[in-house]
């Protein structure tokens, strides 16, 4: 098969080099002519996992490559993916189509052939209808067929989750449709991955009631962790105890900072837009919404209850490690590292920030916080250390040292990857999430 992928950014590129992998011959497409220039040069415009080594054997193989020309790159293609963004409109939180619709004019220009356009992008339901209403527009004389095909790749896992993903969804409206998409996922049906055929829409409103679901999720246990502090339970247990249940499931149900990301905050805001639009408002998600944003803060209030309460932190010196909105990447969208820093910085706290990735992008969104080279530095000197990452370097400090570097043996750990006991039994004062 013949894919094209435009948009070569982190769904577009991990898609693009995983199809590839599989033995197809894939070409990604991107406007921005220097992400090329470096693509051609092996260098990764993103950190994941994997992805260096994947698109660097592929590219060996000649089975991938790379151009700026929509034009060249779809010709011939049997699958026309659109991987290109779809941030949060500025102002009303739907999505921004621009993008999307800007691709399917240019694919509607220069088809020159019979394909299947594919919209991997998350899109609101009924944006497929529009794509094939811009295609027929524009008078195009080869047979096309519009699908929706979303993806569910975390960030850090996405080459994993792509080859061995939990399901694969295809929403199409017409035979030529399913069977292009089916002979472009075959390798993953050898695999055994389920895949799940359904109408276009009920395609796209998966992706939102998916991520919905997950961020409801976290949201919930979030909440059960406050509880738990005020009656003096272990939300850990708590998570275990109802996780072993089959109807519930034991993932996503860590308590922490509450979620941030490129999906979670944008997905479920412009879910809520698409349910208002429709006139059938869903509350449970207007609730997760609101709870997760004020959480974030919550936390930064957190660390100065550690330094004694907001009217002693004045002057007080804060290490944060992990700034990132997630281990194993370095994307800063909507972490909750933001709001606790601004928290902190409003109250007069001076903060020193390390992250094994994340430092440059969060530069620019936190100018306030000195940034150091090593945990060890940010510790030095601090009346207080807050966990907020859980990045593996974070899990085995070396105690004795971070005692001797910082000035109070004082730690916030909001991702729970420490145990109360050891902490305080190392001359920690240790405060954690849930775990009362
Ligand atoms: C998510 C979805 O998992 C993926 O299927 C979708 O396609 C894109 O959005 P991602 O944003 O990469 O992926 O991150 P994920 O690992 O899902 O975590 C999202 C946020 O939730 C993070 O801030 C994470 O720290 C938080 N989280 C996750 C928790 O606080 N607790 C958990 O138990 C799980």
């Amino acid at each position: 098969m013949k894919i094209a992928m435009v948009g070569s950014g982190y769904v577009g590129l991990v898609s693009g080099a995983c199809f590839a992998d599989f033995g197809h011959d894939v070409v990604c497409i991107d406007k921005d002519q220097s992400k090329i220039d470096r693509l051609h040069d092996g260098i990764m415009p993103i950190y994941e996992p994997g992805l260096a080594e994947l698109v660097g054997s592929n590219v060996a193989a000649g089975r991938l490559t790379f151009t700026t020309s929509l034009a060249e790159g779809i010709k011939g293609a049997d699958a026309i993916f659109i991987a290109v963004g779809t941030p949060s409109r500025r102002g009303d939180g739907h999505a921004d189509l621009s993008f999307v619709y800007a691709v399917a004019e240019e694919i509607g220009a220069n088809l020159a052939n019979d394909a299947v356009v594919v919209t991997k992008s998350t899109v609101p339901v009924g944006t497929g209808d529009e794509v094939e209403r811009i295609l027929k527009d524009s008078g195009t004389s080869h047979k096309f067929s519009v699908v929706s095909n979303p993806e569910f790749l975390r960030e850090g896992a996405a080459i994993g989750d792509f080859k061995r993903p939990d399901r694969i969804v295809i929403g199409a409206e017409d035979d030529f449709g399913r069977e292009v998409m089916s002979a472009v996922y075959r390798p993953l049906f050898l695999n055994e991955s389920p895949i799940l055929f359904t109408g276009r829409r009920t395609s796209e409103l998966i992706k939102y009631a998916a991520n919905a679901f997950l961020a409801t999720k976290i949201t919930f246990i979030n909440e059960m962790a406050d509880l738990c502090e005020k009656v003096g339970a272990n939300v850990q247990d708590v998570s275990r105890g109802i996780g072993m249940d089959n109807r519930i499931g034991s993932k996503f149900l860590h308590a922490g900072p509450g979620y941030g990301g490129s999906c979670f905050p944008k997905d479920t805001l412009a879910l809520l837009k698409t349910a208002e639009d429709y006139d059938s408002p869903t509350r449970i998600v207007e609730a997760v919404v609101k709870v997760n944003d004020s959480r974030k803060r919550a936390m930064g209030r957190k660390v100065l209850d550690a330094l004694g309460g907001a009217d002693k932190a004045r002057g007080k010196k804060v290490a944060l490690l992990g700034l990132t909105f997630k281990p194993n990447t370095d994307d800063m969208r909507d972490s909750p590292a933001i709001a606790v820093s601004q928290t902190l910085t409003d109250a007069g706290v001076e903060v020193a920030a390390y992250d094994p990735e994340g430092m440059e992008l969060a530069k620019p969104l936190m100018p306030e916080v000195t940034m150091v080279d090593d945990p060890y530095t940010a510790i030095e000197g601090a009346d207080a250390i807050a966990i907020v990452t859980e990045w593996d370097a974070f899990r085995a400090l070396d105690l004795t040292r971070v005692k001797d570097l910082a000035k109070a043996p004082v730690l916030v750990d909001l991702r729970n990857i420490y145990r109360p006991e050891d902490l305080r039994a190392a001359g920690f004062e240790y405060t954690s999430i849930g775990r009362g």
